[in-house]
C-alpha cells in the first residue's frame, strides 16, 4: 500500500506525507532538494515506524520522470496511490513573462503530473489504484496574472477527465481537488482576500478520500461558492477585478 507523492517536500506535500505515514503507509517522496527529503524521511520513519524512499529530482529539467519513479518503487510494497500536489507559481506570471519562465511553469504544473501518470497508468490500473491531481480556484476564470499557471491548473481538468472516460471506475479511482488559499511557501507573503487552510487539514480530507471513487471537489469546501461567485460575475464587472 505505498503511497508516492510527488512534491512531496513542502507545503500539502509535506502535509499528505505526515498523514499518511501515521496511517502506516509506506511512501515514495519526490521532490527536487535531496537533503529536504532525506530529512524529511528519516523524521517520518522515526516518528512512525515506515518505509520511507526518497527520490529527488528537477522535474522542470527530467526527461523521463515516470521511469525514474518505477525504478525507484522496485524496493517497495506495490503503490497504490499516486498524489501530484507538485506547483510553482511566480509572482510575474503575467503577459510579457518569458519563454523559459512560461516553459518551466508548464513543465511543473501540467508535463511533469502528465508524464508520470502517463507513465505509470499500467502499473495503477492493475491495482485499481487512486491518482489524485491538484487543480486551483486560481483556473475558474482567467485573469491578467497567474496566467501561465491557471493555464496548467484548467489543462489538469481536461486530463482528470479524459482519465474518467478512459478507464472505468473500479479499475482506476481518480480525484481532482481544486484548491483555495492554503498556507504554503505558494502563498507566503501574499495578500489574500480570504484566509488560507492550514495544508493538515486538507492532507486529512485528501487521505481519508483515497480510493473512494472518482471526483472533483473543492477544498476547503468554502472555495465552491468563491467560484459560483466568480463565474457568475458578468464579463464587465469581471475584467474590472484587480487581485
Ligand atoms: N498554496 C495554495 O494556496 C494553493 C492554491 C491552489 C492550488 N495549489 C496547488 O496545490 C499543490 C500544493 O501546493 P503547495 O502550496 O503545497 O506548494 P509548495 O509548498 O510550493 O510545494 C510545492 C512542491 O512541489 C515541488 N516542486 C516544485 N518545483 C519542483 C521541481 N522543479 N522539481 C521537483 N519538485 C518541485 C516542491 O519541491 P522542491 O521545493 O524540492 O522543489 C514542493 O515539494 C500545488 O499543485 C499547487 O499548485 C496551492
Amino acid at each position: 500500500m505505498t503511497a508516492i507523492i510527488v512534491g512531496a517536500s513542502s507545503g500539502l506535500g509535506r502535509a499528505l506525507a505526515g498523514e499518511l505515514a501515521q496511517r502506516g503507509h509506506p511512501l515514495l517522496l519526490i521532490a527536487s532538494d535531496a537533503r529536504d527529503l532525506q530529512a524529511l524521511a528519516a523524521d517520518l520513519a522515526l516518528r512512525h515506524e515506515v518505509e520511507v524512499a526518497t527520490l529527488a529530482m528537477d522535474l522542470a529539467r527530467e526527461v523521463d520522470p515516470g521511469a525514474r519513479i518505477l525504478a525507484a518503487l522496485a524496493s517497495l510494497p506495490p503503490a497504490t496511490a499516486l498524489l501530484l500536489p507538485v506547483g510553482l507559481s511566480r509572482r510575474d506570471d503575467a503577459f510579457g513573462l518569458g519563454a523559459g519562465a512560461i516553459g518551466e511553469l508548464l513543465a511543473i504544473n501540467l508535463h511533469a503530473p502528465l508524464a508520470i501518470v502517463h507513465a505509470l497508468l499500467p502499473m495503477l490500473c492493475e491495482r485499481h489504484a487512486t491518482v489524485v491531481l491538484f487543480g486551483s480556484i486560481a483556473a475558474v476564470r482567467g485573469r491578467g496574472h497567474n496566467v501561465v499557471y491557471a493555464s496548467a491548473k484548467r489543462a489538469l481538468e481536461s486530463a482528470y477527465e479524459s482519465l474518467r472516460q478512459a478507464h472505468a471506475p473500479d479499475v482506476l479511482h481518480v480525484q481532482l481537488y481544486r484548491l483555495g488559499f492554503l498556507a504554503t511557501n505558494l502563498t507566503w507573503g501574499l495578500r489574500l482576500p480570504l484566509s488560507p487552510a492550514a495544508p493538515a487539514t486538507v492532507a486529512r480530507r485528501v487521505v481519508a478520500r483515497l480510493g473512494k471513487g472518482s471526483f472533483k471537489r473543492y477544498l476547503p469546501r468554502r472555495f465552491a461558492l468563491v467560484a459560483l461567485l466568480l463565474r457568475a460575475l458578468p464579463w464587465f464587472v469581471f475584467r474590472r477585478l484587480r487581485g
